[in-house]
């Protein structure tokens, strides 16, 4: 059999136990005479309760705000247990472009191309980004700064969950805070979701909001552009918006 991630093993195990399966059967043969007995009910008991799990919005809010800088957050990120989906990604895809940008871009997550090169828009929804900013003379090699709301691949490009949002927030704030832009521009519905709490891009596109105390766009994935070429008119409309509020500051 092909070697299993962390993530496929654990849906294989669960699939497993939805067919109703409770044991685990080894290539070998154990002989039950030979095998301790388990601990009785009773004696578990009497150990006491079992210590509380750390919360684990509450431990990024600490890590987070601990960090001092943007390579601080970056290795706060990267060691943050809690998060399962770090297990199965291959790369942390923390930010690309100009840190300290007028302008800072929030996607979603990060797909099969962004995992593989640990940054994030580089996969064809990250080339549609790039024309995009192109066409109002801006780019992430000049004056825009991105990053993403999950640093980790989910599985199968699943979305986000709401316990991964809620536990990576804390950093995408502090991400903010750091980078220090003049204004954000919201990517899809993920990213209004965690930092608006808001969703239906379709109807907020457009329309500029505040977000972690910044002025903010909210604009469609470029994936949706990709999928609905169409729907480009409106995006072009909110790219000239951007652009003009960077002109008159
Ligand atoms: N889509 C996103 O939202 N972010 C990426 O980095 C790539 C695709």
């Amino acid at each position: 059999m092909e070697s299993l991630d962390y993530h496929q093993a654990a849906e294989l195990l669960a699939w497993q136990v939805e067919l109703g399966a409770t044991e685990a059967i080894c290539d070998a043969p154990v002989n039950r005479y030979e095998v301790p007995a388990s601990v009785p009910k009773a004696k578990a008991a009497a150990k006491g309760p079992q210590p509380l799990k750390p919360d684990p919005v509450l431990l990024a809010r600490q890590a987070a705000q601990a960090a001092q800088t943007l390579e601080e957050l970056r290795s706060a990120v990267e060691g943050f247990e809690p998060c399962e989906l770090r297990k199965g990604a291959r790369n942390l895809v923390f930010s690309d472009g100009v840190p300290g940008a007028p302008v800072m871009i929030v996607g979603e997550a990060p797909g099969r191309e962004e995992d593989r090169a640990g940054k994030p828009f580089v996969g064809r929804a990250g080339q549609m980004l790039d024309r995009m900013l192109a066409a109002i003379d801006m780019g992430r090699d000049r004056n825009v700064y991105i990053t993403n709301v999950l640093p980790w691949r989910p599985p199968q490009n699943r979305d986000p969950k709401t316990d991964e949002i809620a536990m990576m927030r804390p950093f995408v704030l502090r991400h903010i805070e750091l980078a220090k832009p003049k204004l954000l521009v919201l990517v899809g519905n993920w990213s209004c979701q965690t930092l608006l709490e808001k969703r239906g891009i379709i109807r907020l596109r457009g329309t500029w909001t505040e977000a972690a105390g910044l002025p903010c766009l909210p604009m469609v994935h470029p994936a949706y552009l990709l999928r609905n070429p169409a729907f480009k008119r409106e995006a072009w409309a909110d790219l000239l918006s951007l652009k003009a509020r960077l002109r008159d500051g």
